[in-house]
C-alpha cells in the first residue's frame, strides 16, 4: 500500500474510460500458428509450482455475490472456477477473509481463524479448496501481521489495563512530557492513512501505535509471544492446505526501539500532512529475523508452500534482502514493484527494470504485477485515454513472457476501468473520505466482476451492490470478450496458454535485444538448450518503429522469423527480423 497516495497523486490527472484501440478490426495470427508453439517434454521435475505460475488475486467482496446479499463470497468464487481455470491461472491469492469489522474491508481482522459470515464459512472454505483442486488450482491466503482489529480480543485485553498481560502485544507508550492528551503523542510519526500514528486511549491515559487506520493498531513484534500466536494461525491454514500466504505490510513489522521522530520532508500528502521519511517505522533490518524463521516453518510442510511479499521498496537491492539474498531463506517471492508500478511505458524504464530482476537478485525468482486492490488499474495508470486497449496488451505481454511468476488482479484481463466516487457521500474506503478531493480512496478498482450484461453484470442479484458496477459493463464483461477472438480476455489467454506450453517462454533465459532503443522493448527467451527461441517486440509509443532483431545478441542464430501472436495485422506474415511495428503494437514470434 505504500505507494498507494504517490500513485494516486501523480496519476489524478489521467483521463478514466475506455478507449478505442488503434485498430479497426484487430486479426490475430496465433490461430493459424498454434502448431508452431512447440509442446514442452523438457520439464524439469524440480521445478517449484509457483515459479511458473500465473497467480490471480481476488477481492472476495467485489468476485461474485452467491446469496444476493451484494457482496461477494466464497461460494461465488467456488462458482466461477470453471471460468478460472479456462483463463489458466495455477492460484488464487484471496484477499483477507477473516471474520472482521471490515473497517478496511477484512485488513482488519478480529479472528485469524475463521472465516468472515459475510463470506461464507469454514466448511465453504474447504469447499473452494477441493473444488479448485480438481481444477490444479491453488488457494493463497492473505496474512495480516503487522497489525489485528482494534476489536480482537487480544486488543481488547491489551486496552484494558496497562497490567495486562497482553498490554505488551501492542506498542503502547506514554505521551511526550510536558504536553497534553491527546495532542502530545510520543512522536511525530503519521499513519499512511493520514495523520498522527499514535491513538490517544483515555482509560490507560497511554498511546497506541497504528501505521494504518486508528482500528488496526500494530502489533509489538518484538514480543516473541505475538510471533508465537501469528505463526499457530499460519499453521492453521497450512494444515487447512492453503498453498501459500500473500504477506500483507510486511515491511511495516518493525519500528524504531527508540521511537525516534521522523525526518521531515518537503510539501503535505493527501491528508494535509507534513511529508516525513519513513526510515523510522519501515523496513527495518529484524524483520528478516522473522522472515526466515517463518520460512524455516513453512519449509517444513510438503507440497512446495510459497511466501509472497506486499513488499513496496526503494529498489533492488532492498528487494534481493527479502528473498534472503544468496542464501534463499526468506520469502519465496517478494513482489517486484519497480516494474509493474513506473507508471510509465518507458522502454528505457522498462528495460532497465527488468533487467535488475534478472540479474541483481541472486539467481531468485522475479514476481512481477502490474494491478491490485490498491491502486488505480493499470488500464488507466498506463493507458493514454486513446490506445488502452493496446497498452493493456503490452502489459499482459511483459507480464507473461517475461521469466517473472505472473500475478494478475480480477478483471485486469478484460480491461476493467477504474471507477472512482464522484460525490464524498459515496466514498466507502475510508481514505477517501479523510482525504478528498486529493485522495479518493480505492473504491475505483474495487468495483464489481463484469461477467455478462445482465443485471449487476453477472455478479449479484441483490438490488445494490455494496459497490455500483462500473458503467461499461455492457459491452465489457467476460461473455462478450469470450466470443470475440480479438478480446483482451482471448489475448491473455493465448499468452497464458503460450507461457505454460512453450519450453522457451517456461525455461529459457531472457536477454534483451536493441538495448539502447527509446521507443521498442524487445527481447528473446531461449530455451536451455538454445534450440527454440521466442523474440518479442513492444512498441511502446503512439509513432509507428522499425527495429531490427539480433537475436547473435543473445548467442542464438537464425534469420528468420514467424509470427506467434500479434494485434497488428500488418505483421501476421512477418518472416524478417526487421519488424514495422504499428503504434503500440506487440508482436510475439518464434525464431527459425
Ligand atoms: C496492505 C493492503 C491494503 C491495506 C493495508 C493495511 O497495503 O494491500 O489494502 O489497507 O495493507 O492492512
Amino acid at each position: 500500500m505504500i505507494r498507494l497516495v504517490n500513485v494516486c497523486l501523480c496519476l489524478v490527472a489521467l483521463a478514466v474510460g475506455a478507449a478505442a484501440g488503434p485498430y479497426g478490426s484487430i486479426s490475430f495470427a496465433q490461430s493459424n500458428n498454434r502448431a508452431a508453439i512447440a509442446k514442452d517434454t523438457t520439464k524439469p521435475t524440480d521445478d517449484p509450482w509457483w515459479k511458473h505460475a500465473v497467480i490471480y488475486e481476488i477481492y472476495p467482496r467485489s468476485f461474485q455475490d452467491s446469496n444476493g446479499d451484494g457482496i461477494g463470497d466464497l461460494n461465488g468464487i467456488t462458482q466461477r472456477l470453471d471460468y478460472l481455470q479456462s483463463l489458466g491461472v495455477d492460484a488464487l491469492w484471496l484477499s483477507p477473509i477473516y471474520p472482521s469489522p471490515q473497517v478496511d474491508f477484512g485488513y482488519d481482522i478480529s479472528d485469524y481463524e475463521n472465516i468472515d459470515p459475510q463470506y461464507g464459512t469454514l466448511a465453504d472454505f474447504d469447499r473452494l479448496v477441493a473444488e479448485a483442486k480438481k481444477r490444479n488450482i491453488r488457494i493463497i491466503m492473505d496474512m495480516v501481521m503487522n497489525h489485528t482489529s482494534d476489536k480482537h480480543p487480544w486488543f481488547i485485553e491489551s486496552a484494558s489495563s496497562k497490567s495486562n498481560p497482553k498490554r505488551d502485544w501492542y506498542v503502547w507508550r506514554d505521551g511526550k512530557a510536558g504536553g497534553t492528551p491527546p495532542n502530545n503523542p510520543p512522536n511525530n510519526w503519521i499513519s499512511i492513512f493520514g495523520h498522527s500514528a499514535w491513538q490517544y486511549d483515555p482509560k490507560t491515559s497511554q498511546y497506541y501505535y497504528h501505521r494504518f487506520y486508528i482500528q488496526q493498531p500494530d502489533l509489538n513484534w518484538r514480543n516473541p509471544a505475538v510471533e508465537r500466536a501469528m505463526f499457530g494461525s499460519v499453521r492453521f491454514w497450512l494444515d487447512r492446505g492453503v498453498a501459500g500466504f500473500r504477506l500483507d505490510a510486511i515491511p511495516t513489522l518493525f519500528e524504531d526501539p527508540q521511537l525516534r521522530d521522523a525526518e521531515e520532508l518537503e510539501g503535505t500528502n493527501a491528508y494535509g500532512d507534513r511529508r516525513q521519511k519513513d526510515d523510522r517505522y519501515e523496513n527495518l533490518p529484524e524483520v528478516h529475523d522473522v522472515m526466515r524463521r517463518l520460512r524455516a516453518m513453512t519449509d517444513k510442510y510438503p507440497g512446495d508452500r510459497v511466501l509472497i511479499g506486499e513488499t513496496y521498496l526503494p529498489n533492488i537491492q532492498e528487494l534481493d534482502k527479502w528473498y534472503g539474498g544468496a542464501k534463499h531463506d526468506e520469502l519465496e517471492l517478494p513482489m517486484d514493484m519497480q516494474v509493474g508500478f513506473s507508471n510509465r511505458l518507458d522502454a528505457n524504464l522498462l528495460r532497465q527494470r527488468i533487467n535488475d530482476a534478472e540479474t541483481k537478485i541472486n539467481g531468485n525468482q522475479p514476481l512481477f504485477v502490474f494491478d491490485n486492490h490498491d491502486n488505480i488499474r493499470s488500464w488507466d495508470r498506463y493507458g493514454d485515454g486513446v490506445h488502452n486497449d493496446a497498452i493493456a496488451r503490452i502489459l499482459a505481454t511483459i507480464l507473461f513472457t517475461s521469466r517473472s511468476t505472473a500475478m494478475m488482479y480480477y478483471g485486469e484481463e478484460i480491461g476493467m476501468v477504474t471507477t472512482p466516487p464522484t460525490r464524498k457521500e459515496e466514498v466507502k474506503d475510508p481514505i477517501g473520505i479523510t482525504g478528498w478531493p486529493r485522495e479518493k480512496g480505492r473504491d475505483g478498482e474495487r468495483t464489481p466482476m463484469q461477467w455478462d450484461n445482465s443485471k449487476n453484470a453477472g455478479f449479484s442479484m441483490a438490488d445494490s451492490t455494496w459497490l455500483p458496477v462500473a458503467a461499461n459493463y455492457e459491452t465489457k464483461n467476460v461473455k462478450a470478450e469470450e466470443s470475440n477472438p480479438d478480446s483482451l480476455l482471448n489475448w491473455h489467454k493465448q499468452l497464458i496458454t503460450m507461457r505454460r506450453n512453450d519450453p522457451a517462454l517456461r525455461h529459457g533465459n531472457m536477454i534483451m535485444l536493441d538495448e539502447t532503443n527509446p521507443s521498442v522493448l524487445s527481447y528473446i527467451r531461449s530455451d536451455v538448450a538454445g534450440h527454440h527461441s521466442i523474440l518479442v517486440a513492444l512498441n511502446c509509443t503512439a509513432q509507428q518503429q522499425t527495429v531490427t532483431l539480433d537475436p547473435g545478441r543473445a548467442g542464438v542464430h537464425g534469420a528468420k522469423v514467424s509470427t506467434l501472436l500479434t494485434d497488428a495485422p500488418s505483421l501476421n506474415q512477418q518472416s524478417s527480423l526487421t519488424i514495422t511495428l504499428p503504434p503500440y503494437a506487440s508482436w510475439v514470434g518464434s525464431l527459425q
